[in-house]
Formats: structure tokens, C-alpha cells, sequence
């Protein structure tokens, strides 16, 4: 958003509220809550959370105390003027305040109520790392626009979506909630995402104000473990973190948020590198920067600031906005603006941003969600549950196929074990939190639905700890009779996400047993995955001839996972992170600079003694139901561009998509370079025996990278251009540019 995203009469009237406001109500329009004691339970809104994605409160108690909240709401304060935003789902509740905001305080400055809806509301889609690797802009686009559609009819105009954090380390839990390793893609993502929730046509009450996050480096915390510290060079940055955030703020994000984790020592929230000079100056960015939950209090805890007090006078200086719950803002800014530590400027510059999103959103007009439109969702209605079944069953990766094992025939009889297949819930993944159990269709609800003969037994889950014997009297029950054992393992949801980073990411408990008492039956098995992150699947690859990445697929999982596993449907997703061999190759990516002795299977090289260098499923990897070729990579200079094409052919038996996928590499820079960075992609349709001529173009512009000042360099010299299936198979050429 820029401040010309107003018209001018409605600047005139930002100012002229401004200049009406005491200095408590413009620190009131900085100050963000979240409810603290919610329907009884005397907890925080992020311990709520955690209670949910752990387990110890299912997704319907939670929607429920969501709804039925009954806390103190500080509304004498709302009536001061002193607080401007509420993390919120409840119109009831929302209006109730609202009316206190818009009717009862001194100038009417409506509240703006935001919540995490991160894929989806109640039509839960795809976790995003699953829907990015649908590669599919639309998509992405789509489902944002029913997530906004759904949650603004109850009242929420915020969304802290998308999350763009370029994640690259496997065990971070929150890999789950991003767009994956690539910046390139996920600047598509950022934009796409962004359009979605904020709509294309100006102000309408389905709009909700995005909120790119997490601002920035988030993916890159030391270990792959939550809330560290990051430490990475200026160049690496802008070329390989800040991407997404510089997209979605072009496509015109309302506000951001900023990360909780320090960038070479100064965390985020009072990084004025960060927030002032590239994100409101260099990127021109006119919307408001919110903290992230209880961010600017845990500076104190970082040992960057002495108290709250310092916290509050580093962020606001900064260029931090709005305090989530730290109540930073609320109890000193107005003091520190008329002790002078503050200039007012500073003040009124926050505030304004603030009051200009509220204004975009039409908030002054509309404050009040009607309660008949509230309700309009609550069934979900059959385009929203279309839509996400396409995005299911687009997301849905084939990562091994041997045999051509996949499809199953519809008449053969299927071995369905794993406890996951049949645990509605387990669906929504991490961050689903207005999702309702009742609309999730389970695997072996969708696999049953079809008319196809199964026999299920759990056998084990991903938590659980049976008995060998016992597993494999339950297992041997279900596979009698059976032509094919479909193993569904994975992780739980609570295993990824926020705070759920993992040391081991093999599949866990005892469902490696699970698969090595199937294969021990004699009997065809394919392995159905359902988890948050990439797995390191070594062993299962060596032993297991069909590998289903399905991820957590949202409330149409079950069906879009038996439409591919019974050919009505074919996986045409392609990863977006690499799956590593092993754990111990986090963080594991395909855009890695290179190094002077690239591993390989001489000595001393960059590699493990006990461990290969190559991952198991590069980027862009996925397979399909029939095969395709590419061949006649043409590279050409094209004035201001470079136009790049190839053949690619369906050499197989079945209609298919390929998604084919643009890599360059700079050979010889100023700065070691990637080995390969993706700079487009685009699908094709061929028939079996069809073939076609697939065509890019290539700006020069887009050919160069940030150096450690930041600035954008375009260095003359050679560069290849590889075309292909994945970013391991490709065709390649060169060309020599001299700008
Ligand atoms: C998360 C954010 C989220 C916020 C509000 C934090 O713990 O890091 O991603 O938006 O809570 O729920």
C-alpha cells in the first residue's frame, strides 16, 4: 500500500483526524490485544493456540471458546480511544466493542479486528507449503479470495497472511506455513496471495487487509529451530529472503509484520535497517508494520533493551507500528512523546499509516458485520468446497512411482492402515484455527466414498507406541485379501508449525515398523504421506515403490487423495523444498552457492563421510502418470530480453500436465552466485504422443543480484540457462551477455 492508494480528499481526512487526536489516542491507534482469559480458561491467545496445536484442545473446543469468549475487553479503554485492534472471531463480540469504538469514544476510530487466517477460514485449504507446490498463481489467488471472502463476512478485515518467509531448513516447524525454499516462487506466492486477500477491485466488505510476514529472515534461524537467531550477509538478504516482501508490498500489501528472530544481532522489530531504510524507504511501503505477539516486550529478554520502556522507545524509532500485546505502546509512548524522547512526527507517521489502512478497508463507513452474513458460511458452499478440492488434489506431489505401481485399479482390493488415514481432524494442519472437524473428509472417509474396497486398520500413528506383536496382527488382518497395502504415515499436525521444530525428521514413532510389516506381507505397498514439512524418506525410498506426497490437504483431503491414488485425477505437483536424504543435510536447498570443491565422491570435496551430498527429492521434482521429454533447447538475445525454448513431448500412455521450469545460473559474478535460481515457470498439456513447443522470455533485467551495499548489479560474463521437469533435469545452454 502507498499513501496514493487514498484519494486525496481521503488523505485531507486522515490529516484533519489526525490533527484532532491527544496524544494518548494516537498511541491508542498503535496498541494491538488479543484476548487473555478466553471462555474460562485464564491463558494467553498464543498459549490458546499452543494448547490447540498440541493437541490438548481439539479444533471444535477451540472454534468454540473462540465464539463464545466472554472476557473483559477493556472497554473502557476502547472507549479512551486507547486501543485500536483485536485478534478476533466473534462478530458478535466485534460489534458489541465496535459500537463502544464508533459510538461512545471521542472521535469514533473504528477497531480493526485480525486473526491468522492462514489457509483458509472455514473452507480449510491446502497447508501452504502443499498449495505451493501446485505452482499455481490462480490457485493461490483463489483460495485467498474465499479465506477473505468467508472471514470478513464475520467480521475480520486483518489476515497475518501470507506468511512469505523463505524457509530452507526442513526442521523449522513453520516450513509448514510458507511458500517453500524458492524466492522466486514465492514472490509469486506473496503477490498472488496478496491479491486474493485484498481483492483487485478497490473497497468492498469482502476485502481483508493482508500482512506480509514474517519481516524477515524468519526460514533462515540457526538449526532450524523456532525463534533463533538468524545471522546472514546483506546480499544473501536481498537476494534470497527479501524477494517475496518486495512483491507483495508492489502488489500492494496493507501492513506487515515483523519477525520475532534478530538479523545479525538486531531483532527485527527494532531493526530500523529493516523497517526504515528498505522497507518504508527503499520499497516505498505505505502501510503499517506490526509487531509480532509480544515481540517488543521480549527485546528485554534478547538483552537489546533495558526495560519495556527502552523496548517501546527502539521500536516506535525503528519504524515498529502497531504493538501486538506487549502493551509496550499503551503504557509508555504517550510519555515518551511529551517528554520530547519522540518527536511527534514520529508518532503521527505510525498513526496516519494505521488510520489509512482502517480507511482503505472502508472501516469508517462499514464498521459492523451484519449478523445475517455472518452466518452465510457457516455451510460451506459448494464453490468454496470445490475450489478446495482442486487446490487438494493440485498440491498432491508423486515423489517415487516404480513399477507404475500408481494408479490403483478401481476394481482392486485395498489395505488401508495408518492411523492417520482415519483421523478427520489431522487434515487442517498447522494454523487452521477457524476450521471445523465436522467439514474435513478423511482418507479412508474419501478412499470409502469412491465404492473401492477397503479394509482398514489403524496399526499405528505417528505418536503412538503399540505393541509390535500387536501391530502386526492388525496389520496382517487388514492385508488378507488384500491386492495392495496403502501405508498413510506421516506427522501429526502438531508436529510442525509455530514452536514444533524437530532434531529427526524421519517418520516418527513406530510407523517405519508400520511399512516394514507391510512390505513383509509379500504384498504391493504404496506409502501416502501426510505431514507439514520434507521428510528424510532414505529408507522408505530404498524399500517402498510408490511415494504419495499429499501433505496436509485441508477439508477435501480425503477425496483429492483418492482421486489420484485411483487415476481420476493425476499428481501434477512439483516440490517446493527439497527433501533431504537425511536430517543431518539441513538445511538442504537447491539454490546453494557453490563452493570451491563441490561434493562429490572423492575425499575432499563438500561432503559427508557418512551421508550423500544430493538430497532425495530435489526441487521441482514430481512425477506424474505418464512421462515426458524435453529436447532443442533454443537460446536466443532478443533486445531487452533473452527468449529461451524448448520441445517437450508426452512420451508416455495418458494425457498429462508438466510443469517446465526456467534456471539460471550467473558462471562468473562478483559475488559466488547460486547454482541455479528458478526464473520462471509455465505448465503444458499433452496428450500421450503430443508434443510442443514451450517458449520464455527472460528480461535481462531479471538476470542479476544484490550485492552486500544492496544495490542491484547486472555483471557481464556468461550465463546457463537450464530447461526441465525438476532442477535436477533439465537441458542446458549458455549464452554470453554483455548488457
Ligand atoms: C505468530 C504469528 C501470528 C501471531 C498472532 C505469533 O505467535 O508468530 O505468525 O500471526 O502469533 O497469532
Amino acid at each position: 500500500m502507498s499513501r496514493q492508494s487514498l484519494t486525496p480528499q481521503q488523505q485531507a481526512w486522515v490529516d484533519a483526524l489526525l490533527a484532532q487526536m491527544t496524544v494518548e489516542e494516537k498511541a491508542g491507534q498503535l496498541h494491538q490485544l488479543s484476548p487473555s482469559i478466553v471462555g474460562g480458561f485464564d491463558v494467553s491467545f498464543e498459549e490458546l493456540i499452543e494448547m490447540f496445536t498440541d493437541g490438548r484442545i481439539s479444533p471444535a473446543e477451540f472454534g468454540k471458546i473462540m465464539s463464545t469468549s466472554t472476557r473483559d475487553y477493556h472497554e473502557d479503554d476502547i472507549r479512551a480511544g486507547r486501543v485500536s485492534s483485536y485478534l478476533l472471531d466473534d462478530p458478535e463480540t466485534a460489534n458489541r466493542l465496535q459500537k463502544i469504538a464508533v459510538e461512545e469514544s471521542r472521535l469514533g476510530i473504528p477497531l480493526l479486528f485480525g486473526l491468522d487466517v492462514i489457509h483458509g477460514y472455514r473452507t480449510v485449504f491446502p497447508i501452504p507449503l502443499a498449495e505451493t507446490c501446485s505452482w499455481d498463481t490462480e490457485l493461490f489467488e483463489a483460495s485467498a479470495r474465499v479465506a477473505a471472502r468467508e472471514a470478513s463476512a464475520r467480521g475480520v478485515r486483518w489476515t497475518f497472511a501470507p506468511m512469505v518467509d523463505v524457509a530452507r531448513d526442513a526442521r523449522w516447524g513453520r516450513i509448514s506455513e510458507s511458500p517453500g525454499e524458492d524466492p522466486y516462487l514465492a514472490a509469486e506466492y506473496a503477490r498472488a496471495k496478496v491479491w486474493g486477500f485484498q481483492g483487485r477491485d478497490g473497497v468492498t466488505q469482502e476485502n481483508v487487509a493482508s500482512c506480509l510476514k514474517h519481516f524477515v529472515g524468519y526460514g533462515a534461524v540457526e538449526g532450524g529451530r523456532d525463534y533463533n537467531t538468524v545471522s546472514m550477509s546483506r546480499s544473501m538478504l536481498h537476494n534470497g529472503y527479501l524477494p517475496p516482501v518486495k512483491a507483495g508490498v508492489e502488489a500492494g500489501a496493507m501492513t506487515v509484520m515483523a519477525a520475532f528472530n534478530d538479523v545479525n544481532g538486531v531483532p527485527c522489530t527494532v531493526n530500523g535497517y529493516l523497517l526504515r531504510d528498505i522497507l518504508k524507504e527503499r520499497y516505498g511501503f505505505g502501510g503499517f508494520v506490526v509487531s509480532d505477539a509480544t515481540a517488543i516486550r521480549e527485546c528485554v529478554t534478547h538483552g537489546i533493551a533495558a526495560d519495556l520502556a527502552d523496548a517501546s522507545l527502539q521500536s516506535i524509532r525503528a519504524g515498529l507500528d502497531m504493538d501486538m500485546n506487549s502493551c509496550a505502546y499503551h503504557n509508555h509512548l504517550a510519555e515518551q512523546v511529551r517528554s520530547g524522547a519522540v518527536p511527534m512526527e514520529l508518532l503521527d507517521d505510525a498513526v496516519r499509516r494505521v488510520l489509512e489502512v482502517k480507511t482503505a478497508l472502508g472501516l469508517f463507513e462499514d464498521p459492523y458485520v451484519s449478523l445475517e452474513r455472518a452466518a452465510r458460511y457457516e455451510t460451506l458452499p459448494q464453490d468454496h468446497l470445490d475450489l478446495a478440492l482442486e487446490a487438494a488434489e493440485k498440491s498432491i506431489v508423486l515423489l517415487k512411482n516404480q513399477g507404475e505401481l500408481l494408479p490403483l485399479s478401481k476394481s482392486c482390493k485395498i489395505a488401508l492402515v495408518g492411523a492417520l488415514a482415519d483421523q478427520p481432524a489431522e487434515v487442517l494442519g498447522a494454523w487452521a484455527i477457524s476450521g471445523r472437524e465436522s467439514d474435513c473428509v478423511s482418507i479412508r472417509a474419501g478412499l470409502e466414498k469412491t465404492g473401492v474396497q477397503v479394509a482398514y486398520a489403524p496399526v499405528c500413528g505417528p505418536a503412538d507406541a503399540p505393541d509390535s506383536e500387536q501391530m502386526r496382527r492388525e496389520l496382517e488382518a487388514a492385508a488378507a485379501g488384500a491386492d495392495v497395502i496403502v501405508a498413510v504415515v506421516g506427522e501429526s499436525t502438531a508436529m510442525s508449525g509455530e514452536a514444533a521444530s524437530r532434531s529427526d525428521i524421519t517418520l516418527p514413532g513406530k510407523q517405519r515398523k508400520l511399512l516394514e510389516l507391510a512390505l513383509a506381507t509379500g504384498k504391493s505397498v504404496a506409502a501416502v504421506l501426510v505431514n507439514g514439512r520434507p521428510l528424510a524418506l532414505q529408507w522408505e525410498d530404498e524399500h517402498i515403490p510408490a511415494i504419495l506426497e499429499c501433505w496436509q490437504l485441508g477439508v477435501r483431503m480425503g477425496d483429492a487423495v483418492a482421486a489420484v491414488l485411483l487415476g481420476e485425477c493425476a499428481p501434477t505437483g512439483k516440490l517446493c523444498c527439497t527433501f533431504p536424504a537425511v536430517t543431518g543435510q539441513c538445511p538442504s536447498y537447491y539454490n546453494h552457492p557453490n563452493t570451491g570443491r563441490p561434493g562429490s565422491k572423492s575425499k575432499f570435496t563438500s561432503r559427508y563421510l557418512d551421508a550423500p551430498v544430493k538430497p532425495l527429492y530435489p526441487f521441482g521434482h514430481g512425477l506424474t502418470y505418464t512421462k515426458f521429454q524435453c529436447r532443442d533447447l533454443q537460446i536466443a538475445e532478443n533486445g531487452d530480453a533473452l527468449e529461451i525454448s524448448v520441445v517437450a513431448a508426452n512420451t508416455g500412455k495418458r494425457p498429462g500436465v508438466e510443469t517446465l521450469q526456467l534456471y539460471l545460473r550467473d558462471v562468473t559474478a562478483s559475488l559466488v552466485r547460486p547454482v541455479q535460481e528458478l526464473k520462471g515457470f509455465c505448465k503444458v498439456f499433452l496428450d500421450p504422443g503430443g508434443e510442443k513447443t514451450v517458449g520464455f522470455t527472460l528480461p535481462k533485467a531479471d538476470m542479476g543480484f544484490y550485492d552486500d551495499g544492496g544495490n542491484y548489479r547486472l555483471e557481464p560474463g556468461e550465463f546457463v540457462i537450464s530447461v526441465g521437469g525438476s532442477s535436477e533435469d533439465v537441458l542446458k545452454g549458455s549464452i554470453w551477455l554483455k548488457f
